[in-house]
């Protein structure tokens, strides 16, 4: 027995499943042998006593799980915290251990009664005691770890569980003598297995499968060289053995069907301190305000979502609810991470929903200087195309050129501060780039009951394409396309070669020549095949007018290449009468400008086809400025490439066959965006039927 190494431990007089507060206690309830239990126990308690020494608590009726005191609290030299249960059916042991603590003359610390922390099932010392792994996900939370570094003065390291199978740390994480560590990988989420494998050397870590994990191997009593665990493989003996463990296995079914095992059953009271270990700042908080239909647009439910999914945790520390239904609420919420690199993505991503620092934080962004033109400080803040406002001299100032994927660029050299969006490549030497997040907001605008309903009918009604639905949809986009033009707006399409297989020329031919469309963009392959079919009645090869492939037909597209080669532009062969009808020549008749941006698989290409890439962006950016609507038709690349361009505000109605790429392109988070999973052919035949409607001399007349 080694004197200085002592064990708490409780009698199972009272054990039993009496509830269920983990996945191991499902179907168990009442299932467990008492006299087997007894039997494993005592047979447990009688190992331990060989290398330690082992004190008990008394146990007390109605408290079933009271067996298992590493729940009991944590304790370092002299100090213990006791536990705060996370649920109401242990929550009654507290002051049993309390006693016991007080009794055995440690410091007791008690954390706030809403904070949930289980004690040494949650917390495991480092064998070397350098620092402490610090369990959180499931039973004990995150912000109870800054108590635990104060009080202690160690250095914390929070682990997240996102197994809830293994809903404790001790239940998949065993720190051993000698620095080695033996643990379950997959319990915990990647950044977790990133902190364990920068503090474990691999030669140091034992990860073991899923088999071991689920007998609780991991959940063992380590002393010095002795490892004690219910029923490890033989392969996990032979790695403990090797590097000079030695195992012994004693058997603990019947706690296993409470979710416990060795570790659990014991509480270790004998932690030295070393006296160069002091306390970090394991978690970081801030506080964000949301305001705006925040139940009605669901943005609560997903800012909360947000927090719990990215591994941080929140208090809501203000919740005013607007009463009336047009009413806006607002919250403040405050949030914890376990590091500053997970409090800057999550910040991201909650800045993207709308949410704000209080202003009185912050009154200047973060600012770094380029050194290299093109090359962004690292740590910038990514835009999105929801308008942004940033923080210079304590005022609130717009960026202009909203777009995503750039970086915000202010200038406040003059009298009024500017900031806008900039792309990488066109960053210059000397220019301010904001990094981090503070000071930064966006303006969502938070949809309210009525509007979400309307976007999820149509949009649904899209998904399902009951062609009714189709047609509504279809009804409303020939309306607006109407509004658009008879105020003098701007429509851009841009369209795939789909448009042209799908018998769809004619049609958006017609929309150009009415008027419709003030710009098009594309690849190189819609206007090969347009042209194609406008010279030669093929698209593809295929007849257009019977829909079978004409004999030699697939050479018809490099045929037209190389004559519109020859005549140098697509324009000039409109001018000279080579094409006298189709897309790309009512472009040319209307002056509608169009861009098509080149790829590596073009044919050819034409001479109009921009193959500069960067030069193509520009050019489409250029033509989609001061857009009101823009119409995707069948072309995923060119479509994204346009979404990434737009800033939010922008009508969009995306129609693909595919329902992937519309909803893809149809989720902008907002009304602005309609999706419709149809033919695309078919789309534009019904869409000109109704626009014929709407200027049809019936209407005409009963309009005047
Ligand atoms: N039934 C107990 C609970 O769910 C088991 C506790 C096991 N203890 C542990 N340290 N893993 O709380």
């Amino acid at each position: 027995m080694t004197d200085s190494i002592r064990i708490m431990m409780c009698p199972p007089d009272h054990y039993e499943v009496d509830y269920v507060i983990n996945p191991w206690m499902e179907g168990n309830i009442h299932k467990s042998s008492f006299d087997r239990a007894k039997e494993q126990w005592y047979k447990l308690y009688n190992v331990i006593k060989e290398h330690a020494q082992v004190d008990l608590v008394n146990p007390a009726k109605g408290w079933p799980d009271m067996v298992f005191t590493a729940n009991a609290g944590l304790v370092l030299g002299d100090k213990a915290i006791v536990s705060r249960f996370y649920h109401k059916e242990r929550q009654g042991e507290e002051p049993y251990f309390k006693e016991w603590f007080e009794n055995n003359g440690f410091q007791v610390f008690e954390l706030p009664k809403d904070l949930p922390f289980e004690g040494a099932g949650d917390a495991l010392f480092d064998r070397e005691g350098r620092w402490l792994w610090a369990g959180y996900g499931f039973r004990s939370e995150l912000d109870s770890h800054s108590y635990i570094a104060d009080w202690l003065d160690t250095e914390v390291l929070s682990l997240r569980l996102i197994d809830e199978r293994f809903y404790h740390l001790d239940t998949c994480f065993c720190p051993l003598a000698n620095g080695y560590l033996l643990y379950y990988p997959p319990a915990f989420d990647s950044y977790s297995n990133r902190l364990i494998e920068m503090r474990v050397p691999a030669e140091k870590r034992i990860a073991i499968d899923e088999a071991d994990a689920v007998t609780f191997s991991c959940n063992a009593v380590n002393v010095n060289n002795i490892v004690i665990m219910n029923h490890p493989s033989e392969s996990l003996k032979n790695r403990l053995t090797q590097v000079g463990f030695t195992v012994v296995e004693t058997p603990l079914t019947e706690f296993l069907k409470a979710g416990g095992a060795a570790k659990c059953l014991t509480l270790r009271v004998t932690e030295p301190i070393l006296p160069d270990v002091h306390a970090n700042k394991p978690v970081e908080s801030r506080v964000i305000r949301l305001e705006g239909h925040l139940l009605d647009s669901g943005i609560m439910n997903q800012a909360l979502d947000l927090i719990s999914e990215l591994g941080g945790s929140f208090k809501v520390m203000n919740f005013n609810l607007g009463v009336e239904r047009q009413s806006v609420s607002n919250a403040e919420v405050r949030i914890s991470t376990p590091s500053h690199e997970l409090m800057e993505d999550l910040m991201t991503q909650l800045i993207d929903l709308g949410a704000i620092a209080p202003p009185q934080e912050t009154c200047d962004t973060n600012i770094e200087v380029v050194t290299k033109d093109g090359v962004s400080p690292d740590d910038f803040y990514v835009t999105t195309i929801y308008p942004t406002q940033v923080r210079v001299k304590c005022e609130w100032v717009n960026v202009s050129n909203q777009r995503m994927d750039g970086a915000i660029v202010v200038d406040d050299s003059g009298e009024v501060a500017t900031a806008r969006c900039c792309l990488l490549r066109d960053l210059k030497v000397g220019d301010k780039v904001i990094v981090g997040v503070d000071g930064i907001r966006t303006i969502r605008q938070t949809e309210s009951r009525e509007q979400r309903n309307k976007q999820e009918f149509s949009f649904m009604g899209a998904g399902v394409s009951s062609e009714r639905r189709v047609e509504l949809i279809v009804e409303q986009i020939a309306w607006e396309l109407r509004q658009i033009r008879d105020q003098g707006g701007k429509v851009v399409v841009t369209a795939g070669p789909v448009v042209i297989h799908t018998g769809g020329g004619q049609h958006l031919s017609k929309l150009i020549r009415d008027g419709y469309v003030q710009a098009l963009l594309g690849g190189n392959a819609i206007a090969v095949h347009d042209i194609e079919q406008s010279t030669m009645g093929t698209s593809l090869g295929v007849d257009m007018q019977r829909g079978t492939p004409v004999s030699g037909g697939h050479r018809h597209h490099l045929k037209v290449i190389n004559s519109i080669r020859r005549y140098g532009s697509i324009a000039q062969a409109v001018q000279e009468g080579a094409i006298v009808k189709g897309v790309m020549y009512e472009c040319v008749k209307n002056n509608v400008p169009f861009c098509l941006a080149g790829s590596i698989r073009d044919d050819g290409p034409l001479p109009d086809t921009e193959m500069d890439l960067i030069k193509a962006q520009t050019e489409y950016a250029r033509l989609l400025e001061g857009a009101d609507m823009i119409l995707m038709l069948s072309s995923m690349l060119h479509s994204i490439g346009v979404g990434n361009m737009t800033p939010a505000g922008v009508k969009m109605v995306c129609v693909d066959i595919n329902p992937a790429v519309v909803t893809k392109l149809s989720d902008r988070g907002s009304v602005e965006s309609v999706g419709v999973v149809t033919d695309v052919g078919l789309f534009l035949s019904l869409l000109l039927q109704q626009l014929d409607k709407l200027t049809s001399p019936y209407l005409l007349t009963v309009n005047s």
